[in-house]
């Protein structure tokens, strides 16, 4: 089945409102079998459609779909070559392969079908609901301590997720986006050396905009979405097109600016962000750690006031709780 098809029905739903299943399937000219197998294929994209009896097809809620011309005009053609995709594997594997050259590229997809998290684990990634989205962006060379790029990167996400109407968004060492001791947003950071002393990375964001229980049955981490946070204070759920080009803009510029300034332009703001400052932490890896958190080191280490004395604690494989 086209990905086309699956489109037409998905945008004659979009308003969320109660569609008649006869009135579709004539104005496609399909039979209802086929458009409840096209309904059934949307199931299986992600896509949460209540079916009622007699009656007709509804969404669960809008939904917005992402408009490339809308988001580069957003951004500015000369920013970064903008892409959207209906569906992928990862945004950030598609840019890790995709040419250097061609950098600062942005890429965006409806719906991933193998979506990375730090740390191994899968990033869920239902159709339309969210942004998942990538920059990749190559250095000349290798930029200093580029350890706390993570973070800078941290708080270009939480400047996109503030000009949606939600100021007080803070960051997770090292660079989960939260609120109120949920996860809404992450980074999945990838680097590449190439030829020529080049640098290259790959910043791959995950934010909940709308994720429903039943699409994050999945997830096995406290999470929150951009629309729950945001309806809780009384104020309207974002658009994803003005979101994505949003995010596309903050990373971009902060990449720029990091590549010139390194990470002294964005220390204080991921200082008051910082969710774990003077908290108890416990640091989950082979050597276990417990202890107070003191902010970040030079490198974006994080550290840790323990009963034996001062500890540093590299981003990598550990994790880190709240006690
Ligand atoms: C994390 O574990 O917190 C990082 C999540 C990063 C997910 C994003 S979604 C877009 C990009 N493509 C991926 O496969 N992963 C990142």
């Amino acid at each position: 089945m086209s990905d086309a098809a699956l489109l037409q029905v998905l945008d004659a739903l979009a308003d969320g409102a109660l569609h008649s299943g006869q009135t579709l399937a004539d104005q496609f000219s399909i039979s209802r079998a086929a458009l409840a197998k096209r309904v059934d294929h949307l199931r299986d994209w992600g896509v949460e459609i209540a079916a009622q009896a007699g009656a007709g097809y509804r969404l669960a809620a809008p939904l917005e779909r992402l408009d490339v011309q809308r988001i580069r005009r957003a951004v500015g053609v000369d920013a970064a070559r903008i892409e959207v995709l209906t569906s992928t594997d990862s945004t950030n594997t598609q840019l890790l392969d995709a040419l250097a050259a061609n950098d600062p590229q942005v890429l965006f997809a409806e719906r991933q079908t193998a979506g990375r998290g730090r740390r191994g684990r899968d990033w869920v990634s239902p159709f339309g609901s969210n942004l998942y989205g990538s920059v990749s962006y190559s250095f000349a060379a290798w930029p200093p301590r580029i350890t706390t790029l993570p973070l800078a990167m941290a708080v270009a996400v939480a400047r996109a997720i503030e000009a949606a109407g939600l100021p007080e968004v803070g960051i997770k060492w090292p660079n989960d986006l939260h609120i109120e001791g949920r996860k809404l947003a992450g980074i999945l950071m990838e680097t590449r050396g190439e030829a020529g002393g080049l640098c290259r990375v790959v910043v791959g964001v995950g934010l909940n905009v709308g994720l429903s229980e039943v699409q994050a049955a999945a997830i096995s981490q406290p999470w929150t979405s951009l629309a729950a946070a945001l309806a809780a204070r009384g104020r309207a759920a974002p658009s994803r097109n003005a979101l994505a080009a949003a995010l596309a803009s903050e990373l971009l510029a902060a990449l720029r600016h990091f590549a010139e300034h390194g990470f002294a332009p964005f220390a204080a703001e991921w200082k008051r962000r910082d969710v774990l400052r003077d908290q108890p932490v416990r640091i989950e890896a082979t050597m276990p750690l417990s202890g107070t958190a003191r902010g970040v080191d030079a490198d974006g280490g994080l550290i840790i006031d323990t009963a034996e004395g001062r500890q540093i604690v590299h981003a990598g494989d550990v994790s880190v709780r709240a006690t």
